[in-house]
């Protein structure tokens, strides 16, 4: 790849669980970061959270794939996510001497919320729903050859901390900068259809109808509806792929579509702009 690019990787939780597979995706995100690109990291960490809360005796309960958050619930998601997830990565690359910097949503109020109400009038309690992303200080590290590392929490303007599930997060990151592709590394190969098929290729006009068809259900839901935002954004490329597969993220940023003979992961595009390659 010869040309520079923003690049935005939003790591599932699953892919966190292990100190080898935080070893191998963070020498991926370097790797790219010694190609000169720009690299911001979005994660979550919702398994290591339910961990946490059942070790403190507080039961974990999804509504839509979202999870209900307690004002109790929002302490672990600050000690989960902003603290021990987002420094284990940190100490990773440290490791592979690449300078990371910690931060999440509330550093300098570059993800803003407000409290997500469903269409159904669903409450999930302090979860928030981002209406404002500043992109500034993720801008001045990245010039500097920072890589930002963003656990997936924002602020209102009332002062309330928000659980931000980690796909709108990515998004709003990827959006805000005008990256030039947003990938998602989670724990399947990309998107399967009601066949149980991977969809090489999809156009965000395709999301509605496969989402109707039934065939998407749990986190694979908000991620669609999540790129669908992206796409609709601005963001060049989107790609979802499968981490645990080594060698994904360039794998993935390389990805047209065309065909998986040589990589599983899903593409969507935007029907008025063929995917390009983005070398
Ligand atoms: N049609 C589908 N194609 C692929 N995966 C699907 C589909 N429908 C549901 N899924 C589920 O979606 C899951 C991926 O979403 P999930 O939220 O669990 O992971 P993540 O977003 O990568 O991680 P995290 O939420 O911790 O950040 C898959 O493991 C799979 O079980
Ligand atoms: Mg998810």
């Amino acid at each position: 790849m010869s040309m520079e690019m923003k690049i935005v990787v939003k790591i599932g939780g699953t892919l966190l669980e292990s100190s080898a597979d935080r070893q191998r995706l963070v020498a991926e995100i370097a790797a790219q970061w010694r190609s000169h690109h720009q690299v911001l990291v979005v994660h979550g960490g919702g398994k290591q959270l339910t961990q946490y809360l059942d070790q403190a005796g507080i039961a974990s309960r999804f509504v839509d794939g979202l999870r209900v958050t307690t004002l109790e619930a929002i302490d672990g998601v600050l000690k989960v996510f902003t603290g021990s997830i987002n420094h284990q990565l940190l100490a990773v690359f440290h490791q592979a001497e690449v300078p990371a910097v910690g931060l999440s949503g509330i550093d300098s109020g570059s993800l803003v919320a407000q409290k997500f109400v469903g269409p159904h009038g669903q409450d999930w309690g302090f979860v928030g729903q981002i209406t404002a992303a500043d992109p500034h200080l993720w801008e001045v590290l990245l010039k500097e050859r920072f890589v930002p590392l963003v656990a997936s929490v924002a602020v209102g303007d009332d002062g309330q901390i928000y659980n931000i599930n980690a796909d709108q997060a990515a998004v709003a990151c990827a959006a805000s900068l005008r990256a030039d592709s947003l990938v998602f590394l989670t724990d399947v190969d990309g998107v399967r259809d009601l066949s149980g098929q991977i969809l090489p290729r999809i156009s965000v006009e395709q999301i509605p109808a496969l989402l109707d068809s039934g065939a998407v259900s749990g986190g694979m839901l908000a991620k669609l509806r999540a790129v669908r935002e992206a796409i609709e954004h601005g963001v060049g490329r989107v790609c979802i792929a499968n981490g645990h597969r080594p060698g994904s993220l360039a794998a993935a940023l390389a990805f047209t579509g065309a065909s998986i003979e040589t990589f599983m992961g899903t593409i969507i595009t935007s029907a008025h702009a063929p995917a390009q390659r983005s070398s």
